[in-house]
């Protein structure tokens, strides 16, 4: 373990679900955990000898492209509570000839790691396992490096739909006391959850972008590779071999009935970048720098435009023209920015339609090395063929 702490009862469960899902986490169905991986630390610029930390790594699936990013010169230290995880994790990094990467079985709210010793800190959809997330969060800043940055991306809302609503529409038709016994990945989908979470954390000026995603599958078959590759594996290892087999009969025969072939993945990918040493810090509020830079403890929210939650959603009309419309930004006070999707509305919003700029309006003053990327608009996102005609 990274740490002599014994796992917290959360970790376990993660450990057992996710050692399970080993043997199907790295199917081609699956193929989203290195998509978001890779996507999370393109935002970051690593430099040529940083240092990284990735918790909740799982098979490496951001820790990999983090590696390559940093180089020889640098380092990546992985830390998961999934042993079976880890070691496809090290397999993919020896396979690649990847020399300055280490991955730790532990658990990640608990490494007992130094303050400060890392100039990015990443979590890819594991800050939602925590039992106490703005700990977890805050325990990832403590980390972080001044001048260093924090990139924590979590799930938006509506994933793996429409399939999802069938698989548990399943599940509690056989087992009602498992349906959405286990989905953590549901707590917090919205752009404001995640900026209330850094704010709760004491992580100012958040840059927090959602992102309206599809992700397609050769077959409606292929949906239970998904579910045996990822969190759901928890509600189906619950489940007697009897009750799976019905499960799985039913819900493939409702994908393939309804031709499901194209399920929402929309992400939300929050960045902060940790400002320098207090003494250099105040001199830049004293001048009024830090307000200029974003260093204003505002976070820069941007998303989908629109009250439905993320355009891209199967059976969503926004899509038909081939592209989201240009998104929406939104400044939420630290203060006024909730931690539940259904509280989005108390967000305060300076609407600046066609600006696309993703709220990525980072430090600008002395340019952290870090600093994440600005922004472009929303990538556009092709109509469904299936989900269009369904
Ligand atoms: C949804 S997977 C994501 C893994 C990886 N970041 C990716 O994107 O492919 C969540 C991961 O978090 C890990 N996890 C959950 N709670 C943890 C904890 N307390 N400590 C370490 N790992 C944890 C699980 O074992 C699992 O590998």
């Amino acid at each position: 373990m990274a740490t002599d702490e014994p796992a917290s009862e959360h970790a376990l469960r993660a450990s057992r679900t996710y050692g399970a899902a080993a043997d199907h986490y790295r199917r081609a169905a699956l193929g989203f955990w290195d998509r978001f991986g890779a996507a999370t630390v393109s935002r970051l610029r690593l430099p040529p000898g940083g240092t990284v930390l990735d918790l909740c790594c799982g098979a490496g699936a951001s820790a990999i492209p983090a590696a390559r990013a940093v180089g020889p010169a640098g380092t990546v230290l992985g830390i998961d509570v999934a042993a079976p995880l880890l070691e496809l994790a090290r397999a993919r990094a020896a396979d690649e000839g990847l020399a300055n990467i280490e991955f730790r079985h532990g658990d990640a709210t608990r490494t007992g790691l130094p303050d400060g010793g890392f100039d990015a800190v990443v979590c890819v959809f594991g800050v939602f396992f925590a039992p106490d997330m703005a700990a977890f969060a805050r325990e990832m800043w403590r980390l972080t490096r001044p001048r260093g940055v924090l990139a924590v991306t979590t799930w938006g809302p509506g994933l793996f739909e429409p399939a999802n609503s069938l698989f548990w529409r399943c599940v509690g038709e056989v087992e009602p006391a498992l349906f959405k016994a286990f989905n953590p990945w549901d707590e917090i989908t919205a752009p404001a959850a995640l900026a209330g979470l850094f704010s709760r954390a004491g992580v100012p000026a958040p840059a927090v972008v959602a992102e309206a995603g599809q992700h397609r599958l050769d077959h409606p078959d292929r949906f239970w590779d998904i579910v045996l590759g990822s969190g759901y594996r928890a509600t189906v290892d619950a489940l007697s071999p009897e009750q799976r087999d019905q499960i799985r009969q039913s819900l493939l025969a409702e994908l393939r009935a309804r031709e499901i072939a194209c399920l929402r993945t929309d992400a939300v990918f929050g960045t902060a970048a940790r400002p320098p040493e207090p003494a250099a810090d105040q001199a830049g509020n004293r001048d009024g720098q830090a307000e200029r830079d974003g260093r204003d403890g505002r976070a820069r929210i941007s998303e989908p435009q629109g009250q439905g939650g993320m355009a891209g959603e199967p059976g969503d009309d926004r899509r038909v023209d081939g592209a989201v419309k240009p998104v929406r930004r939104a400044l939420v006070r630290e203060q006024g920015a909730e931690h539940r999707d259904e509280d989005r509305a108390a967000s305060e919003q300076d609407t600046r339609p066609g600006t696309g700029g993703g709220g990525q309006q980072g430090p600008a003053g002395p340019r952290a090395f870090h600093e994440p990327p600005r922004e472009k608009s929303h990538h556009p996102i092709r109509a469904c063929p299936v989900c269009l005609h369904r």
